[in-house]
């Protein structure tokens, strides 16, 4: 069994991953700051489970301050999440993003080289791509906002630190993952609430935008899957999507069905950043990985309706 570390322990994924590896027997170190992106709460009741385990510990660190290299040492893998998420904010908070995404992943990155990590599964997204997402690896990367240029300016260190060091990498670009503790500023996250609430819904453009919907299992799945077939995964990039490609209309369609209430639609124009379509390519990962998703989006919005109703009961 495994020492992993996972940084962005506290995050909507890295708190699944963590919990994956953790019921796969691996000791689990995990790394967060609790960027008051979103609420400290919700962060430490994503991590509930972890703590449960004696094989978890946690530190509460910095990636752009705190001494990393005593945190990587002795880690068998790093699987690097911790990042600024979202496109909206990366325009206005661009010194966040750039130092979170950019001098964190440096920084990470050099700690992992003098402790010789044997493993480092950096996290990336398919905003790398830019406004359309439809291609395979080796699409142009043309990122369309602040935020997918730190996350390439990210991966393009990876490689870097890959061809002159040698530090073991493997890059996974998810696709619009979603499913229960999905981040509050998330599409799906905003639509359940303002459904569930009876309050008007804001949605950018026509609705005719495609999301490659990755239920959060999934890419969990696909992550062990690097992890576990190192040999054939080292130095390689691999997308990670769902198999279901549904515009948003659709996705509105089948809450409305799920929740038995209709949306409150205010329609505005697409934000700059947006991306229209995103249709991950997994052949790659397929053939190499074994990566096969599983969950259809309605059964996967079904688990996260039930887990917001469950949040909201809580809170209230
Ligand atoms: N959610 C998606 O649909 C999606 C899609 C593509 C890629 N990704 C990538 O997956 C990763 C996880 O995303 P998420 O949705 O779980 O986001 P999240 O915001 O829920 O988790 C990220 C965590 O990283 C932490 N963090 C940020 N900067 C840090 C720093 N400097 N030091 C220490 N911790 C820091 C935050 O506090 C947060 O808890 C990110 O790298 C993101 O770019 C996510």
């Amino acid at each position: 069994m495994s020492r992993c570390l996972i940084t962005g322990a506290a995050g909507f994924i890295g708190s699944h991953l963590a919990e994956a590896l953790l019921e796969a027997g691996h000791e689990v170190v995990g790394l967060d700051s609790f960027i008051p992106y979103y609420s400290r709460t919700i962060k430490e009741r994503n991590q509930e489970i972890c703590r449960s385990y004696d094989s978890f510990t946690f530190h509460e660190t910095d990636l752009r301050y705190g001494d990393l290299r005593s945190i990587v040492s002795d880690c068998e893998a790093v699987f690097h999440l911790a990042a600024m998420p979202g496109l909206m904010k990366s325009w206005s908070e661009f010194q966040l993003y750039s130092s979170c995404n950019i001098e964190g992943t440096q920084r990470l990155l050099d700690a992992a080289r003098d402790e010789n990590t044997p493993h480092f599964i950096h996290i990336s997204t398919s905003s790398v791509y830019g406004r359309e997402a439809t291609g395979a690896e080796d699409a142009p990367l043309e990122p369309f906002s602040p935020y997918g240029i730190t996350k390439l300016s990210a991966e393009q260190l990876c490689r870097a630190y890959n061809a002159n060091f040698g530090v073991p990498i493997t890059i996974l670009r998810y696709f619009s993952v979603y499913g229960p503790r999905q981040r509050p500023d998330m599409a799906y996250n905003i639509l359940i609430s303002a459904m569930l609430n009876n309050e008007p819904f804001t949605m950018f453009g026509d609705g005719e935008q495609t999301r490659s919907n990755t239920y959060y299992t999934d890419c969990v799945s696909a992550t062990l899957q690097a992890f576990e077939k190192k040999e054939k995964a080292l130095g390689e990039t691999f997308n990670i999507g769902g198999g279901e490609v549904l515009s948003l209309n659709q996705v509105l369609r089948i809450l409305e069905d799920i929740t038995g209430r209709k949306v409150n639609l205010d329609t505005r124009p697409a934000r700059p950043g947006d991306q229209k379509h995103t249709a991950a390519n997994i052949e790659k990962a397929r053939r190499i990985l074994g990566y096969n998703p599983a969950t259809r989006v309605k059964e996967g919005l079904v688990e996260q309706v039930d887990w917001h109703i469950r949040m909201m009961n809580e809170l209230s």
